[in-house]
């Protein structure tokens, strides 16, 4: 007889493990089952993309990669002279990775501290009878079975591959090779100029590579407002030093024994030839279903491969949920972990809401990039009335003090209510500000609820509110 639980969660990534410990607390007897392993192979790791290969150990490789540029560029005018100054790449590895040890380690305690019952091997869908979903468990091999009255998958995603080349984590790198250079490459290549490719691109260029960035799509950063998408793009290009090409199509990809060789045709349409040490192929993430045997149950996936879910993740089963990276919506980790809770309270009969229209994008270079609600490009097209209020960092006593006095906010509010609809920001830590930018959206605020709450002195923030008063035509600094 198999062990039942009220809660079966399948992948623990900030989604699943999250919906885990929520449905515990809940008082679900609960399973979280995962095949992640750590980096060397040899054990289990919890914690998904994102803790393992996503957003913390970038976020760590940003941060050294950023003290190495600031001591060899911004220093002196700060009267601070370093001499001999030298990069360890190996070194930032290793903090990196036990930056990734200690919070996969922490995901472990918490399951035991919530008793979550955590399952290492690969889930699959076997059947179902008596209103329970049977469970099979690989573990390299050793099979174990569980039931469950409600499962929740949260297998995620993995990178979108590129037909022309097969990565091999050796020369052509996916985001878990990109991460792991313990050598600066002379010269970098990376397919797509999304999250990823600028992300580890700035990594790699600020500790000295030379980086070539190759964008199928002819404008940059689609997604952002296009206003702050050409801030970044000129500040990335001519100040930085990225080479960007945009409208690039791709030709052939040939693996060479010292690195790898890439033809393509630039936006002209000219033919050109280029050789890299290291190409980072950064194209996109596809949902992850792979051995999930969603076909013993009829599980219904989309034409993508996403698993097809309503608004608050019920998939066509009962009650079998899906979250996060497999399913409809931005692939963030927040996005999944929201998802992950609101499914364990809802199975606990709560009415919980996750508004997917006021979900926080941050690019996490330098400047940062962020924004909440609607671009500019889609009030348009939606033919919504508008105004917009701006405000620079230029003048921020904050920013000059921090020796990053550059970007621009950006508030878009309604032209008849005030009420907020967007706000898109380019500058010194506004990964930071983007929360009083939810908020808005989430409260409803109006431009002139921004305005007239009192920001301290000095922080960035004033940069918004000084956006706020400007959208009502009365900035005080402007
Ligand atoms: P995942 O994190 O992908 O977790 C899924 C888990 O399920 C994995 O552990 C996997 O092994 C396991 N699994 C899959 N199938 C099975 C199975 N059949 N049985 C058992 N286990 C299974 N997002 C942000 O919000 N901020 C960032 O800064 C950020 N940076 C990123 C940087 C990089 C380089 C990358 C690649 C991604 C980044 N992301 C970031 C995206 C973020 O990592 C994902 O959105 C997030 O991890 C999705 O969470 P998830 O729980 O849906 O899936
Ligand atoms: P992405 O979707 O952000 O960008 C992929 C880019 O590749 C796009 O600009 C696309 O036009 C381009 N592209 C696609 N096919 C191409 C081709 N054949 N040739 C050249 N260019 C091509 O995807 P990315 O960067 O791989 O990241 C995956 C996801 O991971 C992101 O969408 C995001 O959800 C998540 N992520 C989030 C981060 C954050 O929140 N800070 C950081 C990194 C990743």
């Amino acid at each position: 007889m198999s062990q039942v639980f009220d809660v079966a969660v399948i992948g623990a990534g900030p989604g699943g493990y999250i919906a885990a410990i929520r449905a515990a607390q809940l008082g679900f007897k609960t399973a979280c089952i995962d095949a992640g392993l750590n980096k060397a192979g040899d054990a289990p790791a919890l914690g998904g993309t994102c803790l393992n290969v996503g957003c913390i150990p970038s976020k760590a490789l940003l941060q050294s990669s950023e003290h190495f540029h600031a001591a060899q560029h911004d220093f002196a005018e700060h009267g601070i002279t370093v001499a001999g100054m030298q990069f360890d790449a190996a070194k930032m590895i290793a903090r990196k990775d036990a930056i990734v040890t200690k919070l996969t380690g922490g995901i472990k305690f918490l399951f035991q501290k919530n008793k979550v019952a955590s399952l290492h091997g690969r889930g699959a869908f076997k059947g179902f009878s008596d209103g329970l979903y049977q469970i099979e468990i690989d573990n390299k091999g050793e099979k174990t079975e569980i039931s469950a009255k409600n499962v929740i998958v949260a297998t995620g995603s993995v990178p979108r591959p590129l037909p022309l080349v097969e990565i091999d984590n050796v020369n052509v790198l996916d985001n878990e090779g990109a991460l792991n250079l313990t050598e600066v490459p002379q010269k970098l290549g990376v397919i797509g100029s999304g999250v990823i490719g600028l992300e580890m691109g700035s990594v790699w260029k600020r500790v000295g590579a030379e980086v070539t960035v190759l964008e199928a799509m002819p404008v940059f950063l689609a997604a952002a407002d296009q206003q702050i998408a050409k801030e970044a793009y000129k500040i990335f290009t001519k100040e930085q030093g990225l080479a960007i090409e945009l409208g690039v199509k791709l030709k052939e990809i040939n693996k060479l024994s010292d690195g790898v060789e890439v033809k393509y045709d630039n936006e002209k349409g000219e033919a050109v030839s280029a050789k890299f040490d290291k190409l980072i192929v950064a194209i996109g993430r596809v949902p992850n279903t792979d051995g999930l045997n969603t076909e013993a149950v009829g599980l219904e996936k989309d034409e993508r491969g996403f698993i097809k879910v309503d608004g608050e993740c019920r998939s066509n089963l009962p009650n079998v949920w899906a979250i996060g990276d497999v399913v409809r919506g931005p692939m963030l980790a927040h996005k999944a972990s929201e998802e992950g809770v609101a499914v364990a309270e809802r199975i606990a009969g709560q009415k919980p809401h996750v508004d997917l229209d006021a979900v926080p994008f941050v690019i996490y270079t330098d400047p940062e990039i962020a924004w909440a609600g609607k671009t500019e490009e889609q009030l348009k097209a939606e033919g919504i009335a508008y105004k917009k209020g701006m405000s620079g960092f230029a003048a921020n006593g904050r920013a000059l003090g921090l020796g990053k006095a550059q970007g621009t906010v950006k508030i878009l509010a309604d032209a008849q209510t005030d009420r907020i609809l967007g706000v898109h920001m380019i500058g010194p830590m506004v990964s930071e500000l983007v929360s009083e930018a939810v908020l808005s959206l989430e409260f409803k605020a109006s431009s002139e609820d921004i305005a007239r709450i009192v920001h301290a002195h000095p922080t960035l923030s004033e940069v918004l509110h000084e956006a706020a008063l400007a959208a009502d035509k009365r900035a005080l600094h402007g």
